[in-house]
C-alpha cells in the first residue's frame, strides 16, 4: 500500500534521508522510529506529496507520487506533527469540508460526523471556531476527519502528542480498527512502549538510513543483548548509540 524505493533527500550538502527502501502492506501498522533529526518527518512529507525527493520514488495505493499525485493523495490521509486547521471554520464545518473534499456521501457524513465528534468529546464545541481549539482538540478533530474518510493509507507524524490519556486510548483502538479494515498505517513516534504494543512492524531510521526493520520481536533480536528478553526501548537505545 505504501512503497518507498531508494528515497534520498538532500538539504544543501546534508543527506536527511539516504537510500531508504520500505514497504507497508494493507492492514499493517508500521511504526517509524528514530532519534530527533533522523529523517522521519522528511520521509512522511515526501510520502504525503508536500515535499519533493532528491532521488528515488514513492507510491501510495499503487499511485506514484511523482506521476499520479492526485490519485495518491485521494487514497491517503496525512496528519502532520503540527496540526493545521482553518481557524475561521467551526468544528462541524471542518468535518463537512473534509467530507465534501474527499467525496464522502452526504448521508454518510450526516450520520458519522456527529458520531465521530461525540467519540472524541468535541460535540459540545462543534459550533466553535477552530482558532479557539486547544492543540489536543485540533489533533482529535484531524483524527476524526481521517476516520470519516476511510483512506487506504494513513500517515501520522507523532499523532498522540498533546492528546490526553483517554483520547490516546481511543486513538489506539481506532488505529487497530482502520488497519483491520485494510488500511496501511505509517506512524512516526517516539513512544516506544506504544510502538511495541500497537505496531505490527517497526523500522528504525538513524541519520537518514534504515538500520532495522521487522516485527517488534525480530527487531528486538537484532541487538546483541545476551541477557534474555529486552524492551524495544533498550534495543532502540543500543542500535542508535
Ligand atoms: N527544510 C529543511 N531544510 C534544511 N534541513 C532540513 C529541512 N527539513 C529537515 N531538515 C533536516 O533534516 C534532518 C531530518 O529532519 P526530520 O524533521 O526529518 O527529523 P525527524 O526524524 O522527524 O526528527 P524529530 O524526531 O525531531 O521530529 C534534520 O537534521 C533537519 O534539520
Ligand atoms: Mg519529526
Amino acid at each position: 500500500m505504501i512503497e518507498i524505493h531508494n528515497l534520498t533527500k538532500v538539504f544543501g550538502s546534508f543527506k536527511a534521508v539516504d537510500g531508504l527502501n520500505l514497504r507497508v502492506e494493507p492492514g499493517e501498522i508500521f511504526g517509524f522510529l528514530g532519534p530527533n533529526g533522523a529523517g522521519k518527518t522528511t520521509t512522511v512529507k515526501i510520502l504525503s506529496g508536500i515535499m519533493r525527493p532528491t532521488a528515488g520514488r514513492v507510491s501510495v495505493a499503487g499511485y506514484d507520487l511523482a506521476t499520479d499525485p492526485l490519485a495518491a493523495k485521494r487514497a491517503m490521509a496525512y496528519i502532520p506533527d503540527e496540526p493545521f486547521v482553518y481557524p475561521k471554520l467551526t468544528g462541524w464545518e471542518f468535518m463537512r469540508f473534509i467530507g465534501d473534499l474527499y467525496s464522502v456521501p452526504l448521508s454518510d457524513q450526516k450520520k458519522r460526523i456527529p458520531e465521530l465528534l461525540e467519540l472524541f468529546e468535541l460535540a459540545a464545541y462543534s459550533g466553535e471556531l477552530l482558532e479557539s481549539y486547544s492543540h489536543g482538540m485540533k489533533q482529535k478533530l484531524l483524527i476524526a476527519g481521517v476516520m470519516l474518510r476511510r483512506p487506504k493509507a494513513v500517515l501520522f507524524d507523532e499523532p498522540t502528542v498533546g492528546l490526553d490519556p483517554k483520547s490516546i486510548r481511543r486513538f489506539k483502538s481506532l488505529l487497530a480498527d482502520i488497519a483491520r479494515e485494510g488500511a496501511a498505517v505509517f506512524m512516526c513516534t517516539h513512544i516506544l512502549d506504544m510502538a511495541e504494543k500497537l505496531c505490527h512492524t517497526v523500522g528504525i531510521i538513524y541519520r537518514g538510513r534504515l538500520i532495522a526493520r521487522g516485527t517488534v520481536a525480530e527487531v528486538k533480536k537484532m541487538a546483541s543483548g545476551a541477557f534474555g528478553p529486552r524492551s524495544l526501548e533498550e534495543v532502540f537505545l543500543e542500535l542508535t548509540e
